[in-house]
């Protein structure tokens, strides 16, 4: 089902739906495994299959391996649509970089735990922009450690495959963070407020349980610019 025109839900809309057994998941779109000479077009055609979101996977050989874009390529890409720009970044020391991503007028900058020391900085930083923030966390890092930043976030980020690459197998304990999340936040409704998104090797095969672990947001990349129609790959996310 797709969640008509609210980029960014409440929590208690989407448990709203819930009590009324009607799963709301938003589904971010990857680009990592878009066509990158065209991104444009590909961006345009993922909206039009019914994308919720824009997820921009930004690493920088460093904190990952891998190399993708940055803000140069935001910059130009922001005009292109106005689906809500969900931004991951894969680098070390984001506090370096992050006024150059806050001027791409991104609706959400997330940063991985593990790439800095100065996580409350960062947070309020993102925050005094006007933009949503998340922490990220890699699959082998415990979710306790998001304990002193819980009350502060919009979004929290479980990788379900080492950050990276695109087309991993999901890491099916990874699920059981997005669980425990989902019934801390159940638990504390005056002061979490996050948005629990999920990360990685979400397909037709693993979208079932990714779905029962209670997560809000699925970010899918290979899944859907593999298959020939991206309407019919997002209508299979959502069970359509
Ligand atoms: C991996 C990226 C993911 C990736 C997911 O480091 O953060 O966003 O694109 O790709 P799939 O959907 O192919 O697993
Ligand atoms: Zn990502």
């Amino acid at each position: 089902m797709k969640f008509n025109n609210v980029s960014y839900p409440p929590i208690f809309l989407l448990n709203t739906y819930r009590k009324k057994n009607l799963i709301i998941m938003l589904v971010a779109v990857s680009i990592l495994s878009a066509n990158f000479g065209r991104l444009e077009e590909e961006i345009i055609s993922v909206q039009k299959a019914g994308a919720d979101w824009i997820h921009l996977d930004i690493m920088d050989g460093h904190f990952v391996r891998n190399i993708t874009f940055g803000p140069p390529v935001i910059e130009k890409l922001r005009p292109v649509t106005d689906l809500f720009f969900d931004t991951h970044l894969m680098i070390s020391k984001p506090e370096n970089l992050l006024d150059n991503f806050i001027k791409t007028e991104v609706d959400s900058i997330t940063v991985h735990y593990e790439s800095t020391s100065m996580l409350h900085e960062i947070i309020n930083r993102i925050k005094d922009a006007g933009i949503k923030v998340g922490i990220s966390l890699n699959p082998n890092t415990p979710v306790d450690v998001l304990k002193p930043y819980l009350d502060k976030l919009d979004l929290i980020l479980i990788m379900t495959v080492e950050p990276g690459w695109g087309g991993q197998r999901l890491i099916p304990e990874t699920l059981k963070k997005v669980s425990f999340l989902r019934n801390l936040r159940s638990d504390n409704p005056d002061n979490l407020k996050y948005l629990i998104q999920v990360d990685g090797g979400v397909n037709k095969s693993t979208i079932s349980s990714v779905e029962k672990s209670g997560v809000d947001v699925i970010v899918a990349g290979s899944f859907i610019f593999k298959y020939n129609s991206y309407k019919q790959a997002i209508q299979i996310l959502r069970n359509e």
